[in-house]
């Protein structure tokens, strides 16, 4: 059951598709402050709290605050309390009953899940306009259930989006492009997507091809269609500000651009230097903009991936100028302890600052309404108008799309990669981690850059990330520039990539399944084992997840490791695999277990009376030959196993 509470006059985020009648009074269950706009709730030392999508820490995230407030923050550890997202749904579960909670609020709001206090979880608005949502039933797969219905269904991308992609900021030309195409092929590794980063177009100008470097662009797309190789490129939210550029003077004339209270367009910047932000709120913008992916559509791209719509700014003009006023007055002084951090600090701050998001506004249906207001509908809202557009543009046939921003509302449209990354051990398991959240709050098409994005990758690392992106939706290797090249034949013998990718392939009829039927059935791909299991241990596994109905995965997350204990909630049968035609297999019984999984190995533990689906490898997913699927099965005689299948292209 839903209920809904209402306080104040909250910004319709067009985040829910259901219509549900407001009570009268507070929260259930929470007391309310309405001075400090804050609701608090005793939890018992057995409570365990899920969701929230992507962030820090582990699956239970009790013992934290966190902070909805989109965030470019490609360094974060465990003290970030904002990442890219903001997904305000949770469940509190006291051991008896479970319940969950959405908060619809688009400005930054607090959760201080028993940190401050051990058995409190206290949530503060930044202002009193909002809408609540208490979610009850029998179970937390019922409760996301309902969550899930109550917010829509979740975007479906092409079947070949689950192909394995390559990505690195940046292949800077089009032979650069072909190369990685040829040498996977070389190296006799499946490879479904290239991605293009910001170096594909004209000085960084959003709907723009570089003619040096990418002189032969529409050739090279179709060269690469007729390998099933798609190319993938990035959209960013900025728009330069550039004298006859088209999309800036268009945006400029139809005050499509965000503005300052003045009403002078906004002039941030990001990778082109001085830059407007389409102001995405507005309907007339997010069609505007959304029609131009025809741009690339026209040109045969059927993928894009939109970024550094938090929105990420590197600097205003405004602030930028103050700064250099304020630079002066240092000159010469004594610095000491104050002045000296003072000092720093102006610069350390001037990127993604707070006073820079209070400085301009949005036109939200003829209201005008201060970014701070509504920052996290940004992002959703950039991907939104494209996904509108896909609608309109290409209305038989799916496109790829996935975001780095994201509030609830935007999973209709897109899916996300969850951001700039590192190539850390901590980040492989944080990716795990995130997985079952992301998919209560609607995000299903999810995956994390594989090998890590900043930081150089190591071998056994990217082997080890391949283990668990195996099994995300999206697979994708993307680095950042400057750091050690990550395409899978960079680390001299590549024969254990090429296994693994194969399984991926192999796996994909498991996968594309699973995916369909969670979508179709607002359920979860990814599960935590207390989702499932009761017993007395299950809430304490923090590393080992359901992956769909069949299967167990329990990814090896730690440096130099050549095993890992797994914790078995009943007798499972383990498949330890190499590669598709590479495994053993052993029962394992209920409890701990030290299990060996070396580098190239990966392991799947199959459920009782469960069965897991394996074709032959293929080259891409539409090569994939459905009539060689065997099933790896345990305690399954008699049992079958419901397969999902379509065209992958269609949108019916
Ligand atoms: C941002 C993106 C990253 C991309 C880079 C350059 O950092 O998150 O994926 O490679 O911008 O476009």
């Amino acid at each position: 059951m839903i209920k809904k509470f209402r306080l104040g006059n909250p910004i319709n985020t067009e985040s829910v598709v259901k219509d549900i009648p407001i009570e009268e009074g507070n929260l259930e269950g929470f007391s309310f402050d309405s001075e400090k706009l804050s609701f608090k709730k005793f939890i018992n030392p057995k409570t365990v709290i899920y969701g929230l999508g992507e962030t820090t820490r582990g699956i239970n995230k009790r013992g934290f605050v966190y902070k909805s407030f989109c965030s470019d923050d490609p360094n974060h550890d465990e003290d970030k309390q904002s990442l890219y997202g903001a997904q305000n749904f949770f469940i509190i579960d006291d051991g008896n009953k479970a319940a969950g909670y959405y908060f619809d609020f688009p400005g930054i709001i607090t959760f201080d899940m028993g940190f401050t206090e051990l058995n409190t979880v206290e949530i503060t608005l930044s202002y009193g306009d909002a809408d609540i949502y208490l979610v009850t039933g029998e179970s937390k797969t019922s409760i996301v259930k309902q969550f899930r219905e109550l917010i829509g269904q979740s975007y479906i991308p092409p079947k070949w989006a689950f192909g394995y992609g390559q990505s690195r900021w940046s292949y800077f030309t089009s032979d650069e492009v072909r190369e990685v195409y040829a040498k996977y092929k070389e190296a006799g590794i499946p490879l479904e997507m290239i991605y293009l980063d910001i170096d594909y177009m004209e000085r960084y100008k959003d709907f723009t091809i570089s003619k040096e470097a990418f002189p032969d662009f529409e050739e090279l797309v179709s060269d690469m269609a007729k390998e099933n190789v798609h190319l993938v490129p990035i959209i960013d939210a900025g728009v330069k500000i550039e004298k006859d550029y088209d999309v800036y003077e268009e945006g400029v004339k139809n005050n499509y651009f965000c503005k300052k209270d003045n009403g002078e367009d906004l002039v941030a910047a990001v990778w082109p230097g001085q830059s407007h932000l389409p102001d995405f709120l507005n309907k007339e913008t997010r069609e505007w903009f959304g029609n131009r992916y025809k741009f690339l559509i026209d040109k045969g791209i059927d993928g894009f991936w939109n970024d550094m719509n938090e929105p990420a700014i590197f600097y205003t003009k405004d602030h930028l100028e103050e700064v250099f006023e304020k630079v002066n007055d240092y000159r010469g002084k004594n610095l000491d302890v104050d002045s000296f951090f003072e000092f720093t600090g102006m610069f350390y701050s001037i990127s993604n600052n707070m006073e820079d998001y209070r400085r301009f506004y949005h036109n939200m249906d003829g209201k005008k309404i201060n970014h701070e207001k509504v920052h996290n509908l940004y992002g959703y809202n950039m991907t939104r108008a494209a996904g509108e557009a896909f609608e309109r543009i290409s209305p038989d046939k799916r496109i790829l799309m996935f975001s780095r921003s994201s509030y609830v509302g935007m999973h209709r449209y897109g899916g996300i990669w969850t951001g700039d990354n590192k190539s850390w051990w901590s980040h492989l398991l944080l990716n795990v981690q995130q997985l079952p959240a992301l998919n209560m709050c609607g995000f299903m098409y999810v995956g994390a850059d594989t090998g890590g994005f900043g930081s150089h990758a190591s071998k056994d690392l990217m082997l080890r990330w391949l283990a668990v992106s195996m099994f995300t939706p999206l697979f994708r290797n993307h680095a950042a520039k400057g750091t050690r090249r990550q395409e899978l034949y960079e680390f001299g013998d590549s024969k254990d990539f090429k296994e693994l990718i194969k399984l991926r392939y192999a796996l994909i009829p498991y996968l594309y399944s699973e995916y369909m039927k969670a979508v179709k059935n607002n359920d979860m791909m990814f599960k935590p084992l207390s989702f499932e299991y009761s017993d007395s241990r299950v809430n304490e596994i923090e590393d080992e997840l359901l992956v769909g109905e069949s299967i167990m995965i329990a990814p090896v997350t730690k440096q130099n490791a050549t095993g890992r204990y797994v914790y078995l909630p009943e007798d499972m049968k383990l498949i330890r695999f190499r590669g598709p035609k590479n495994y053993d297999e052993e029962i394992l019984e209920k409890g701990d277990h030290y299990v060996k999984a070396e580098t190239n190995e990966v392991l799947v533990f199959i459920r009782p009376g469960h069965e897991l689906p394996l074709a032959e490898a293929a080259m891409s997913v539409e090569e994939i030959d459905y009539s060689t699927i065997r099933y790896l099965s345990y305690k399954a005689d008699g049992v079958k196993y419901d397969m999902y299948d379509d065209d992958g292209v269609s949108r019916n």
